[in-house]
């Protein structure tokens, strides 16, 4: 029988990209998103790519009267949780919603798992987890260090949680996944990342500055303690993340996982600064970005990249795809959105 799975955020970028490798790994799945950060329209987007439109339901899922009316409505097998609020600074000057958003959410959809007998959760983690690490690339022992912001506080405790639950009720199992930095867009150009309003990201800032939709890109500190002084992170194609949750909630449905709560880094396993993204975007788009150095942004960490082996032997999955093949893909999309009202 076909597996139902609750994508929740699967209007969102993450969400979107895996509930296509989602439905072409044959699972149905069902969308919950309060279209706070994303938009309508990606539905058809998804159904385009796939032939597939997904079940959706529009609320919180902090309302949990809705959440409880959505489980019992659907028999679901698994849920693959993306929901939560994500803007490093928005966290530190409204740390309640941050707090309130990301975790009474979470803590929502288990005591519905726990009501509807669904036993698996893939989790949305970061690599923000680590705060800056005193060695690189960071692997799933590094400690953590304090959160630097409410956002990444909000992922540490999540992930906690997950571990507490797991630990109380062995009926509930759970995968976190600390993404490192994703970007890119699905090979169609039919989605892809949708910032509503000016984008605190760094490629869809270069994008938009490319195609001439904002003046000029800002360079958050040129002297950082890297080889050009820009800072330097793990860049990961979206595609490959979406690949990765279809093999964690597979170890899940298939009783694969070793513990009943499990965490992986996914990254490529490369440090990139600001300056080789600006570079290699420019020299395989061949289009020009216009930037300019400013002072280091608040929260920001100097450098950070993944050790990926665990992710690599334990999973048996792998980022296929480079920097080249991200930037390319990010421009086409955003080619594609020119000239749409949203
Ligand atoms: C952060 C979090 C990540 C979270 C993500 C969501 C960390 C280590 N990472 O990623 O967990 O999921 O936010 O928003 O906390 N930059 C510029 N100019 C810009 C924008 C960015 O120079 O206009 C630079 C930043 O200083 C940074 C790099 O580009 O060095 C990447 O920034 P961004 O895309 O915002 O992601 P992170 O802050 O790394």
């Amino acid at each position: 029988m076909t597996q139902k799975i609750l994508v929740t955020g699967g209007t969102g970028f993450i969400g979107s990209h895996t509930t296509v490798e989602l439905i072409k790994d044959g699972y149905e799945v069902v969308i919950v998103d309060d279209l706070s950060n994303s938009k309508i329209e990606v539905l058809d987007g998804i159904q385009e790519i796939t032939g597939v439109k997904p079940q959706f339901y529009q609320f919180n899922i902090c309302d949990e009267r809705k959440l409880m009316d959505c489980l019992k409505a659907e028999q679901i097998d698994a849920i693959i949780h993306f929901a939560a609020s994500k803007a490093v600074g928005e966290s530190v000057s409204n740390p309640l919603l941050y707090y309130r958003n990301n975790l009474v959410s979470l803590m929502n959809l288990l005591d519905a798992m726990r009501q509807f007998g669904v036993g698996h959760m893939v989790f949305s983690s970061s690599c923000t987890v680590y705060g800056q690490p005193d060695q690189l690339p960071v692997t799933e022992d590094t400690p953590f260090q304090k959160a630097e912001s409410p956002y990444g506080h909000t992922k540490q405790i999540g992930e906690d949680i997950l571990r507490h639950v797991a630990t109380a009720y062995p009926e509930l199992n759970s995968i976190a996944l600390r993404y490192f930095n994703p970007v890119g867009a699905h090979e169609s150009a039919l989605i892809g990342e949708l910032p509503i309003g000016v984008p605190n990201n760094l490629i869809p800032y270069i994008t938009q500055t490319a195609a001439g939709l904002r003046d000029e890109l800002s360079i958050f500190g040129d002297d950082y303690d890297t080889p050009d002084g820009t800072a330097v992170r793990d860049y990961i194609h979206v595609v490959d993340l979406a690949k990765a949750h279809a093999v964690a909630l597979d170890r899940l449905l298939k009783g694969a996982n070793k513990e009943g709560y499990e965490f992986f880094n996914l990254g490529t396993g490369k440090g990139y600064s600001v300056l080789d993204v600006i570079k290699t975007f420019e020299r395989v788009n061949k289009v020009k970005v216009n930037y300019k150095i400013v002072e280091r942004r608040d929260g920001d960490i100097e450098k950070i990249y993944a050790n990926t082996d665990l992710a690599n032997n334990e999973l048996g999955w792998k980022a296929e795809l480079g920097l080249e093949d991200m930037l390319k893909s990010v421009w086409k999309w955003q080619k594609h959105m020119n000239g749409k009202s949203y």
